[in-house]
């Protein structure tokens, strides 16, 4: 017997089989072998939410939940964050190795070269109703731009890659700024190509009637940081859906809008404003005894606290936290931030969420950050979804270019009704219609 093998027994036959181990995961695909007669389909997993399947093989982001580990390519994210710039990061995740100083330069250039978008994408975005919702904007926009590029349906060229790459990570935060200009009534500020990715989002976002909009240092610094830390993390329900989506050979830009789509949920993009909706109801430090109770006691949940992979404190957190502490230097002190340092800090000592492994998330400190620097909540998953644009990009690539892929299509295990008569619509007898 193997070492590196399951044994599995299917009592239903008494056939024994031996599935062989590789990386901490058995195949699917071994246990359909498994059958009780010939026409039998074969034995299935069933995992709704995907809550212990391994989809792919990846080699972008590596997370050890319990260490509070997380890297991109194998650097941590700590030492990515301290030095990097987030245009070296995306460098990074696309393809796998810092770059040197003139391949960032490049790089840069590229991205640069590619921030304006069409002006009939601007006259579209002026469609949108003037209280719309700048994710809701944004998410229709990039969709709508695989209609100016239809060399992106080229999914399986390398050129065709790269340009789309280089096309969707220049214009998100163009296409973000216009849909954040358009909910204040404002006019739309062209790209600053002399400013850098970060300062020229800025730019784009503040710029009035000044003739050239200089950022502050810090504030472009602390953006360009909140981008490193949102870049990738593995495989989250978007990646999944830019992975799921893109499997069909739809254009990437086609897929990275089902991608946003999915982070404009709040159970994936909205935590953070859900931290500052807690925050602002405690309203003062003294209250929150009396609320960490309340969670304790089932009542709601301590917002940006625990993690599905994180079983530690979220190594994004610590550093979001010091970024605060320099944004704050600038913007004033958000006077929430009082109150989330004395929820932490007593969170952080009750045996209730020390039992269960509960620790700040990257959301507990980034609303304030963003709020701080004058965002209203809903720019929140749009400020997310423009740097992970970069890792939606990464895997698509990675996943366009493994032979083991296909398109995704999982299986089910149906439990409704089978070969009913259909009875003409004169005859039919009321049926109470099932709520969806
Ligand atoms: N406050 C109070 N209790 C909690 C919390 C919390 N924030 N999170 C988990 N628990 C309890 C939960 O009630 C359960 O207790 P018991 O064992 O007594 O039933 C136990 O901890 C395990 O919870 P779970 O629901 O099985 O954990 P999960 O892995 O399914 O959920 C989570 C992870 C992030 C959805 C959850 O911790 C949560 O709802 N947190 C608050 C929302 C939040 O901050 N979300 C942002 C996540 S980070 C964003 C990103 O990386 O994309």
């Amino acid at each position: 017997m193997l070492k590196d093998q399951l044994t599995v027994t299917d009592n239903r036959t008494g056939r024994t089989f031996e599935l062989p181990v590789t990386d901490g995961t058995v195949r699917a695909m071994d246990f359909r072998q498994m059958k009780v007669s010939d026409d039998d389909f074969g034995l299935m997993v069933y995992d709704p939410a995907a809550t212990n399947t391994v989809s792919c093989r990846s080699a972008i982001t590596y997370i050890d939940g319990d260490r509070g580990i997380l890297e991109y390519r194998g650097y941590p994210i700590e030492q990515l964050a301290e030095g990097g710039t987030f245009l070296e990061i995306a460098y990074l995740l696309t393809y796998g190795e810092l770059p040197t100083r003139a391949q960032l330069e490049e790089w840069t250039r590229e991205i640069t070269f590619h921030t304006y978008v069409h002006e009939n994408i601007k006259k579209f975005m002026e469609g949108f109703q003037h209280d719309a919702h700048p994710m809701g904007m944004l998410v229709g926009t990039v969709a709508a731009l695989s209609t100016f590029y239809p060399d992106a349906k080229r999914v399986d060229d390398s050129e065709s890659r790269e340009k789309q790459t280089q096309r969707l990570i220049a214009k998100m935060p163009t296409i973000a700024a216009f849909a954040y200009r358009h909910s204040l009534g404002l006019p739309y500020v062209y790209p600053d190509n002399e400013l850098s990715y970060a300062g020229n989002f800025l730019s784009m976002l503040w710029k009035m009637a000044e003739p050239k909009y200089e950022p502050d240092p810090v504030l472009e610094r602390a953006i360009d940081v909140l981008f490193i830390l949102h870049a990738d993390h593995e495989q989250n329900c978007s990646t999944n859906a830019m992975r799921a989506v893109g499997s069909s050979r739809v254009d990437p830009f086609s897929a990275t809008a089902a991608a946003a789509a999915a982070l404009y949920g709040p159970l994936h993009g909205g935590a953070n404003e859900a931290v500052l909706r807690m925050l602002t109801e405690i309203g003062d430090k003294k209250r929150v005894p009396e609320f960490v109770k309340r969670f304790k006691a089932g009542e709601g949940r301590l917002m940006g606290f625990g993690h599905r992979v994180y079983k530690n404190y979220d190594p994004r957190a610590k550093i979001v936290k010091e970024t605060a502490d320099a944004v704050f230097e600038v913007t004033g002190r958000n006077p929430l931030l009082d109150i989330a340092l004395e929820l932490e800090r007593i969170a952080l000592e009750d045996e209730y969420f020390i039992e269960r492994k509960l620790y700040p998330n990257v959301d507990f400190y980034s609303g304030i950050i963003y709020q701080a620097m004058g965002f209203p909540v809903e720019m929140f998953p749009v400020l997310f979804a423009i740097p992970r644009t970069a890792g939606w990009l990464a895997q698509w690539r990675e996943m366009v270019q493994d032979p083991e892929q296909k398109i995704a299509r999982p299986r089910q295990v149906y439990v409704g009704p089978r070969r009913r008569k259909v009875v003409p619509i004169a005859r039919r007898n009321a049926k109470r219609r099932q709520a969806a």
